[in-house]
């Protein structure tokens, strides 16, 4: 079968780099990505696939196998960010302000392939294949939720996505079992006191000191709450208050942020930045109020998906693919279709000869790994459909 499937693969080599550059050269931001979405829509229904439109710029295609047997979904990410790109490129984004420069336009054009082998191969099919097209990876609250809510998982037993990722060579896989990618929140905190003069603070009530105690009393949630062989972070990343050296102001404001890749250490997060704000705030007689905002949940692979993945990995590509990872700080709205059903998520390298970061202005990847992508989630679907 691996044969065969390379020959499928090595058909359409051409077209992955044409719609990747097709891609890249028309880049929209979160929830804008109108031309995109059209282009594979059309797409998909030339291949004769039933397209759903869902969370605006979002779709679903179906394709109904051959065989009876279960649903696995394939899900890319659509949408560009909003840089400005730099670099000669010929195929460089003509969207001021907009470039692709995280690899979604790579995410796209693998898995129009895969639909396009796999439909020229449905007749043999136990089983469906859904690939799920989501706007919005890299603004939360994303567009995954929304294609859950409107239905993207309905009938589906399993998804796996991948992320085309720069710091791996070209054509190595990792993924982690368990949390992979983090959770990212934010929150801002008003401290507000009574002002008056430096001089005498006994008529005020002071919201520098009480900021200052509370930027202390918060660091205890990780020190103090947590467990602590699990990891945490509260960082800070403003305090503002004030004008000049003899006024005690009326406010002071903070902004942090918390990371975690657990689901309760998130709520024991944002629930003790809530008390310890009220009551500290409450101590020094001023008035605390804490908003908190979610990012995406993190990204937790079952461990047994994890498994099967990296088998399918070392079948199609060799076992001198896999690489070990550690999980990484980011985030990635992914979540919300593994917190559904199971599924498993993967670094696909295509570092090869790139000197840019992922959301640099300069980023672009090594196209040779479009082909092996392509193969690996081909691989991926009709293993488990075949499982
Ligand atoms: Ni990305």
């Amino acid at each position: 079968m691996i044969d065969e499937l390379k020959s499928r693969i090595a058909e359409i080599e051409d077209d992955l780099v044409a719609w990747r550059r097709d891609f890249h050269r028309h880049p929209e931001v979160a929830f804008h990505e109108e031309r995109t979405s059209r282009v594979i829509k059309e797409y998909l229904e030339g291949l004769g696939l039933p397209v759903k439109t869902m969370a605006g710029t979002g779709l679903r295609a179906d394709l109904r196998g051959g065989g009876d047997g279960p649903t696995v979904a394939l899900r890319a990410d659509i949408d560009a960010l909003p840089i400005q790109e730099q670099g000669d490129k010929d195929y460089i984004s003509q969207n001021p302000g907009a470039a692709h420069c995280c690899g979604h336009d790579g995410h796209m054009a693998v898995v129009l392939g895969v639909a396009k082998v796999l439909e020229g191969m449905k007749d043999s099919l136990h089983g469906n294949v859904v690939f799920l097209f989501q706007p919005a990876e890299e603004l939360p609250p994303g567009g995954a939720i929304g294609m859950v809510e409107e239905g993207a998982l309905e009938g589906v037993d399993a998804i796996f996505g991948l992320h085309f990722w720069q710091p791996l060579p070209t054509g190595k896989v990792g993924s982690v079992k368990g949390p992979m990618m983090a959770a990212a929140d934010n929150f801002r905190i008003s401290v507000k006191g009574r002002p008056g003069h430096g001089s005498m603070p006994h008529q005020t009530v002071d919201p520098i000191l009480t900021a200052s105690q509370l930027v202390v009393n918060l660091q205890s949630i990780i020190s103090r709450n947590l467990d602590p062989l699990k990891p945490g972070v509260v960082s800070f990343g403003t305090i503002q208050g004030g004008t000049v050296y003899n006024i005690i102001p009326e406010e002071v404001k903070l902004t942090g942020t918390v990371r975690s890749f657990e689901t309760e250490v998130q709520a024991l997060a944002r629930d003790r930045l809530q008390e310890i704000t009220q009551k500290t705030c409450e101590a020094f007689g001023a008035q605390g109020e804490m908003e908190y905002e979610p990012g995406y949940p993190p990204v937790v692979n079952p461990p047994e998906m994890v498994d099967f993945a990296l088998d399918v990995v070392a079948k199609t590509l060799g076992d001198d693919r896999i690489v070990e990872i550690d999980p990484v700080m980011g985030g990635e709205d992914f979540a919300y279709f593994l917190q559904k059903i199971p599924g498993a998520f993967l670094f696909f390298g295509m570092g090869d000869g790139q000197s840019f970061p992922h959301h640099h202005p300069g980023f672009d990847m090594d196209e040779k790994a479009l082909p092996q992508a392509a193969l690996l989630l081909t691989a991926l679907a009709l293993e488990f459909l075949e499982k």
